[in-house]
């Protein structure tokens, strides 16, 4: 256990009787990139959500950098550095990017309720965004609003405020969805760019992407891993296969 940063063991998750996820391993290696993948419906996100415990598991354990963290709020999870993106789009379109990022920062450092110190905190915090927007290619749109910018580099925007809240392990649930190719290969320099001294744990349908990205692939297919292994072994795992033939998933 303790040579991953991130274990899940046996995590189950049932909804009103429906077993969305059942007996979840999965072992996610520090440094690494690693997808989850499989048709829709498999149960990638519902992992994701118990993982950073926006859920929690009906059975099973979770186990970060060494400590059992099943029954720990989101938030500790999180202030831990184990963070996640959502599917859907989690910026304010009618804020600016730098609102946007130092809107995240705020959350991190727990100060959202405080009122009085709001102006002077983002005062101080605003460094961090710009070199937060640098990172993500965002200076020049540092003022835009975010409803504004192009899909892409709307993407970019969440990934800042993703990385605002200083994850050393980051879940990506969809980072392609939606972007056509020139973003993709935007985003797919820029997860190459933010990977290094962190772990990312990202949920993707584009197959080239997680070929090209990740280091290891565990594929789920309704609620159960059917392959754990490099792009290689996996995708030529003829249940893999049959998983990805049989539910026709080119969609996305
Ligand atoms: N809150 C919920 N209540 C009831 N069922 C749910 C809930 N969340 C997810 N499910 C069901 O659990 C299963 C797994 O859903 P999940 O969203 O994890 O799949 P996914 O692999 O992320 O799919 P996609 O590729 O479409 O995003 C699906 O059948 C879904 O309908
Ligand atoms: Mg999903």
């Amino acid at each position: 256990m303790n040579d991953y940063v991130l274990s899940t063991r046996k995590l189950t998750k049932r909804f009103h009787g429906f077993c969305a996820i059942s007996d979840v391993d999965i072992n996610v290696r520090e440094g690494a990139v690693h997808a989850l993948i499989g048709p829709n419906g498999a149960g990638k996100s519902t992992c994701f959500n118990l993982i950073t415990r926006f859920l929690t598991p009906s059975s099973g354990r979770i186990y970060y950098r060494g400590e059992d963290i099943t029954s720990l709020r989101a938030a500790e999870v999180a202030g831990r550095g184990m963070v996640r993106s959502f599917q859907i789009s989690s910026i304010f379109p009618e804020l600016s990017c730098i609102e946007n990022v130092e809107i995240a920062i705020q959350k991190r450092e727990g100060l959202s309720f405080n009122f009085w110190r709001h102006q002077r905190a983002l005062q101080a915090h605003r460094d961090e965004t710009m070199d937060l927007l640098a990172c993500t290619r965002l200076a020049a749109e540092a003022g835009q609003r975010a409803g504004s910018l192009p899909y892409g580099k709307r993407r970019a925007l969440e990934i800042a405020t993703t990385l605002a809240m200083n994850p050393s392990v980051l879940l990506l649930d969809e980072p392609m969805a939606g972007l056509g190719r020139e973003d993709i290969a935007a985003i797919s320099d820029l997860i190459k760019e933010i990977r290094q001294g962190r772990t990312i744990v990202m949920v993707e349908h584009n197959l080239d992407v997680v070929r090209s990205l990740s280091d290891t692939v565990t594929v789920l297919e309704a609620g159960q891993v059917i392959c754990q292994g490099v792009y290689e072994e996996v995708s030529t795992n003829p249940r893999v296969m049959e998983a990805y033939l049989g539910a026709g998933d080119d969609d996305e």
